[in-house]
């Protein structure tokens, strides 16, 4: 079959020593680069999701805390490094749920520390290959999933997803539309149907963009059809991503996957979730002890500008739910397809 190219955006990369990231508040209907230096403005960012999913916010924070120091190697070490140590903690609990956030920023602050008797420079320069390391690696470990994901796809089937958990959401191709791209590539018709994911609308914004744009057949659901769709069209199965998965295999991902989970065991239909091992946290048991994250209730009740509910009505605010592992038919990793018993591997990755 003939193998064709795909063209996937680069959300978030190193321009000479600034965070360039996609600000992704403004997709579908504007496309902007911005470049990013200030430790405040990285937060900002990834706490208004101009730079999101959990790969992409890992990478964003450990690419962000070094270029925000930039401007502070030519200072004391006592200085320098108080400031690293003040603004490596504001950034990995900018957001609580992504494991990868505080993983990656951990490996940046981990070169520092073993430059501890360096010189400012030297330890810059140390952090810097570090965190474009962190983002090298998340581009090969998403072509993985992918290849480990092509798998389980073949010519003419249809794939339901949730959120958006490709390129956008990572620094390569993905990691539940990782094997779609790839049966793009190879010539293979893969149909993609996404749910628009409430309150903020990622799978119709972003997923949609982004596959579209890549010439993959997309179909936008509203989130409360996906039970209907399930029914109605011929679904050969579910991929998710994941913000963190703990150790019996417990998923945390964007509200809204735990319903599908059940929707998808209703209907008999393979319920996958995909991601690197920098999702995996091994220091929790199970899905009790993830933090989830709270979003303030006015997006939910206007997050576009418009009224979507009354001022003053509470709203249930999680952004993320947890699936339990029984629901969860594999996980695609960099290392395979894994069932919980089987994340051995993934430790120490
Ligand atoms: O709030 P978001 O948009 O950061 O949520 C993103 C998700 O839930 C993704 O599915 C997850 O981070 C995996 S991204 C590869």
């Amino acid at each position: 079959m003939a193998s064709r190219s795909i063209d996937v955006p680069r959300a978030v990369r190193w321009h000479d020593d600034a965070l360039r990231i996609i600000d992704q508040t403004l997709l579908p209907s504007e496309y902007k680069e911005i470049d990013l230096v200030e430790v405040d403005d990285v937060i900002e960012a990834i706490q208004s999701l101009r730079v999101r999913g959990a790969p992409a916010i890992g990478i964003a924070g450990a690419i962000g805390l070094v270029a925000s120091l930039r401007q502070y190697v030519e200072g004391t070490g006592l200085a320098f490094r108080a400031r690293l140590a003040e603004s490596a903690e504001r950034i990995r609990s900018a957001r609580p749920t992504a494991a990868n956030l505080a993983w990656a920023v951990d490996r940046v602050t981990a070169v520092a520390d073993e430059k501890a008797d360096a010189d400012n420079a030297e330890a810059w320069d140390a952090m810097r290959r570090e965190a474009t390391a962190i983002l090298e690696e998340d581009r090969e470990m998403c072509r993985r999933i992918g290849e480990h994901g092509l798998t389980l796809l073949r010519d003419g089937s249809t794939v339901l997803t949730h959120c958006n958990a490709g390129a956008l959401a990572t620094g390569g191709i993905g990691t539940a539309l990782a094997p779609i791209y790839l049966a793009a590539q190879q010539g293979l018709k893969v149909r993609v149907l996404s749910g628009e994911t409430r309150p903020l609308l990622q799978g119709s914004r972003l997923t949609a963009w982004e596959l579209s744009r890549a010439g993959v057949d997309v179909l936008v659901l509203t989130d409360n059809a996906a039970a209907a769709a399930m029914s109605r069209f011929d679904l050969d199965l579910v991929i998710v991503g994941a913000d963190r998965i703990a150790a019996n295999g417990d998923v945390a991902n964007k509200i809204g996957t735990y319903g599908l989970a059940i929707a998808a065991r209703h209907h008999v239909i393979p319920f996958y979730v995909a991601a690197p091992s920098s999702t995996f946290d091994f220091s929790l048991a199970g899905g009790d002890d993830i933090p989830i994250e709270e979003r303030g209730g006015d997006e939910v009740r206007g997050a576009f500008g418009r009224p979507t509910a009354p001022d003053s009505v509470p709203v249930f605010g999680a952004a993320f739910d947890v699936t339990p592992a029984e629901l969860v038919t594999g996980f695609i990793t960099e290392r395979g397809i894994l069932m919980p018993g089987e994340f051995e591997v993934l430790r120490g990755m």
